[in-house]
């Protein structure tokens, strides 16, 4: 037997199938185009090609998918593949509705075809898992109650946008053709191999290189942080007991501004490794321009999840950003090899980063 996973070179895939590899032994196929954010280096340790096998390639390249499903008949498609960065999508948004919409929209054809030659346990245990956001509910102000599996649609970035135009695509493909669907839709994760781009690991690699800690506007947004070991749980669970045509919301319970979550980050850094002029890391927070468009908080409820399959996150926040510290500080040099000189010269100008704005 052997499941398909695409995006499984990025931060979520990749630690999705470390997991798996240790707790399966199918075969898994990870189709991941290798874009700036796929780092086949992650998975260096799986070394047995009976069990895994990298293929470079596009979910938007028809052929090649048709090809692997049926060379390899898996028994699930877990869809993580996608432009996953908010502000690369307020500067280049043509690649994420290329990727995000169009490209998933091929896989579910090219997975409707397939669906449709199984018989039997084949046709009965098929599922396709498809791994979104809970951006696409838009923004909660402070009051609300956190998004559920009913909150209306309201996307507001490119990202969140394209996201919800496939989560649309991917609830038509059960309801038209009756393709066995599951969408998932998870908060912001955390933990190991996350692209040095995103909030936490940004903050670790620039404080560690001695560089401003950049804060968007007041930095009150709130974020419903979630372990990625605690999303892995979550999904394995999904493909054994989600039921097809149903939406599950995946989230941490742990809300945080992005303030708290920078100067958390600090302290522990202040304790982990100490700054050499015995300053805290706290010193280097800069408040800078905010984002466009900048959703105010997200806040996920996922009793559905934690009803129907018993599924609870077993990480409190400063606990696993201890050990997500710890290790983004053993693995300096992958954080080094990753991060992408060209993209953040953007930044830099978009933010206002090299003025500085001023300390918060
Ligand atoms: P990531 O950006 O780290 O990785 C994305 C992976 O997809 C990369 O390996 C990349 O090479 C690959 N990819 C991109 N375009 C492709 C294409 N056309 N064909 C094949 N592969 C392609 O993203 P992530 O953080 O691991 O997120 C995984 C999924 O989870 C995404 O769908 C994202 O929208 C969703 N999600 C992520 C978070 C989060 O906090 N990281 C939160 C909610 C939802
Ligand atoms: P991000 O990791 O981009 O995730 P998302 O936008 O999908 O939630 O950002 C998390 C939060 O951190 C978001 O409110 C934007 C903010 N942020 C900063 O304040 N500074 C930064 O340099 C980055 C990358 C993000």
């Amino acid at each position: 037997m052997s499941i398909l996973v695409t995006g499984g070179a990025g931060f979520i895939g990749s630690n999705f199938i470390l997991d798996w590899a240790v707790r399966s032994d199918e075969l898994v196929i990870n189709l991941d185009r290798l874009t700036y954010a796929g780092n086949p280096a992650n998975l260096a340790t799986l070394t047995d090609p009976a069990r895994y096998l990298l293929i470079q390639g596009d979910i938007g390249d028809g052929e090649l998918v048709a090809d692997l499903l049926a060379r390899y008949r898996p028994r699930a498609i877990f869809n993580f593949a996608a432009e996953s960065h908010v502000d690369r999508s307020i500067h280049a948004p043509g690649t994420f509705i290329q990727t995000n919409v169009v490209g998933t929209f091929t896989l579910l054809e090219i997975a409707r075809i397939f669906y449709v030659s199984l018989r039997g346990d084949e046709e009965r245990d098929f599922r396709f898992i498809h791994i979104s956001t809970d951006e696409v509910y838009g923004s909660l102000n402070p009051a609300d109650p956190p998004f559920t599996e009913t909150s209306l649609y309201a996307p507001n970035s490119p990202y969140s946008a394209s996201k919800a135009a496939a989560n649309h695509l991917v609830r038509a493909y059960f309801h038209t053709y009756g393709l066995p669907t599951v969408t998932t839709n998870c908060s912001n994760n955390y933990g190991p191999f996350q692209f040095p781009e995103k909030f936490i690991p940004l903050m670790i690699l620039n404080a560690i290189n001695d560089l401003p800690l950049p804060i968007y506007g007041d930095g009150l947004q709130v974020r419903d942080w979630l372990h990625v070991a605690d999303h892995c749980a979550a999904l394995r669970l999904v493909l054994e007991k989600g039921r097809p045509g149903e939406t599950y919301n995946i989230g941490g319970d742990q809300e945080k501004t992005n303030w708290e979550v920078v100067t958390t980050i600090c302290d522990i850094l202040d304790r982990l490794k100490p700054r050499l002029d015995g300053h805290s890391y706290r010193e280097m927070i800069r408040r800078v321009q905010d984002r466009p468009g900048h959703d105010r908080r997200y806040a996920i409820c996922a009793d559905k999840l934690k009803n129907a399959m018993g599924w609870q996150p077993t990480r409190n926040f400063t606990e696993g950003l201890v050990t997500t510290i710890d290790w983004y500080l053993r693995e300096s040099a992958w954080l080094k090899s990753v991060n992408s000189g060209a993209y953040r010269d953007w930044v830099d100008k978009q933010y206002g980063l090299t003025a500085g704005v001023g300390a918060l």
